[in-house]
């Protein structure tokens, strides 16, 4: 008898191959972008005293800025362990982790140096905490924030930039903080608009580009994810032809993160049908289903009241059979699914609320029409259905 592993089917062979927190070895088409981050990176930890390295990364939505840095700082220790120089890569993901300024630098120093932590501490202090400790213990950091837009949008803290990048200058000359230097990604400039004259200049004039994906550079990224998920023959080259131009298509706008949820959700369809070959129909229904900005990376970075905020108004909206429900109605759903999961109910869920909208997942028109963005009428039903499954398949795994 051949017994399968858990997350094997006759049609996948390792589905967490296809989830949003696996970084596959190599990243096709981002080899040029890595490099360039490598090497203005090792020059600096070579020449700690030099003044900090601040790179941009600028590129639209899943188009591989996370994976990269995140690949990058794997490289990066590697080199820095062979050279036997403490550097540690602080990576934030400010969606998760950039709520306000003061507890994104709680964040950083409790990565980066938790000795020199306290609760107590303010802002300003806990960045020469920061510096003080990685100056006692000769040690390193490179600073990875991701999604920069987002966190400026959201906080409205535009000074948060110019305090980080102007480390520096605390310091007598010749001297090093410590902190060698720091990436910040965003999906377009658009953020410049939040920035004054002197925070921009800061911020290092060149960003690297991560360009969106081509439908040819999708196939082929498309393909080693699949070889390396489904069973051979599952997925045939025309599924994967098909997934990678709707992708490029105006809706996904070239989301590898969308294309990776279609593979994944037809494959789940095909499963549950007992088949062993995903379908142009089954991509095709999924398509109808899901909704490029509302992906399963998108959902699970959402923090927790956010979450569960979602899943009320996802809730309210299949009860309502409406596309917009009330606050009150929200409310409501919101009370019943944090004593289904046992969490303690918070007072703001309008709060929350904001956050979802600022990321562009729901729709609030007024306080009596809160929706799904780009959720028409006639397709709720089943889109709902989806985004319930998704969002409670994110909130089981907490
Ligand atoms: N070149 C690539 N090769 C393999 N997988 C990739 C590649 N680029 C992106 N992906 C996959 O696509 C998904 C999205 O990529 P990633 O999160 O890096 O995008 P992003 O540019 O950070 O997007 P966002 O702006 O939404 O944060 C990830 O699951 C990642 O594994
Ligand atoms: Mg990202």
């Amino acid at each position: 008898m051949i017994v399968l592993l858990q997350s094997q089917t006759p049609i996948f062979k390792d589905k967490t191959r296809l989830s949003p927190h696996y970084i596959p070895p190599i990243l096709p088409h981002r080899e040029k972008q890595i490099t360039f981050l490598l090497e203005a990176f090792r020059e600096v930890l070579a020449k700690p005293k030099s003044p900090m390295r601040i790179v941009q990364v600028i590129g639209p939505v899943g188009a591989g800025k996370t994976s990269s840095c995140i690949r990058f700082s794997e490289y990066m220790e590697v080199e820095s362990q062979k050279q036997n120089t403490g550097l540690k890569i602080v990576y934030v993901n400010l969606k998760l982790h950039g709520s306000s300024r003061v507890l994104l630098y709680r964040y950083l120093v409790q990565q980066a140096a938790p000795e020199a932590y306290s609760a107590s501490l303010g802002a300003e202090e806990l960045l020469l905490q920061l510096i003080n400790q990685l100056q006692a213990k000769k040690e390193y950091a490179i600073l990875i924030l991701d999604e920069i837009d987002y966190f400026l949008k959201h906080t409205k803290e535009p000074h948060t930039v110019y305090d980080l990048t102007r480390l520096d200058e605390f310091l007598r000359p010749g001297e090093s903080s410590g902190i060698l230097g720091m990436i910040f990604t965003a999906r377009s400039r658009e953020f410049y608009r939040e920035l004054d004259q002197a925070e921009l200049s800061t911020l290092g004039r060149i960003p690297v580009e991560f360009p969106v994906y081509e439908a040819q550079q999708i196939r082929q990224i498309l393909l080693d994810r699949v070889n390396e998920a489904f069973q051979p023959g599952a997925v045939s080259t025309e599924i994967v032809d098909y997934i990678a131009d709707i992708t490029v298509g105006p809706m996904a706008g070239g989301d590898m993160r969308y294309a990776l949820d279609l593979m994944l959700f037809s494959g789940e369809l095909a499963v549950n049908e007992g088949l062993s070959k995903i379908t142009t129909e089954h991509v095709r229904k999924i398509v109808s289903e899901t909704l490029p900005g509302a992906t399963l990376d998108d959902i699970s970075n959402l923090p927790k009241q956010s979450q569960l905020t979602l899943f009320a108004v996802v809730r309210a909206l299949k009860t309502k059979k409406t596309p917009y429900v009330k606050l009150k109605e929200v409310r409501r759903n919101y009370g019943v699914v944090c004593e289904e999961y046992h969490v303690k109910t918070s007072d703001d869920v309008e709060e929350s609320l904001q956050d979802l909208h600022d990321r562009g997942i729901v729709d609030i028109k007024s306080l009596t029409e809160i929706g799904i963005n780009g959720v028409s009428a006639e397709s709720l039903g089943n889109f709902l259905d989806h985004l319930l499954k998704k969002v409670r398949q994110v909130i089981d795994d907490l």
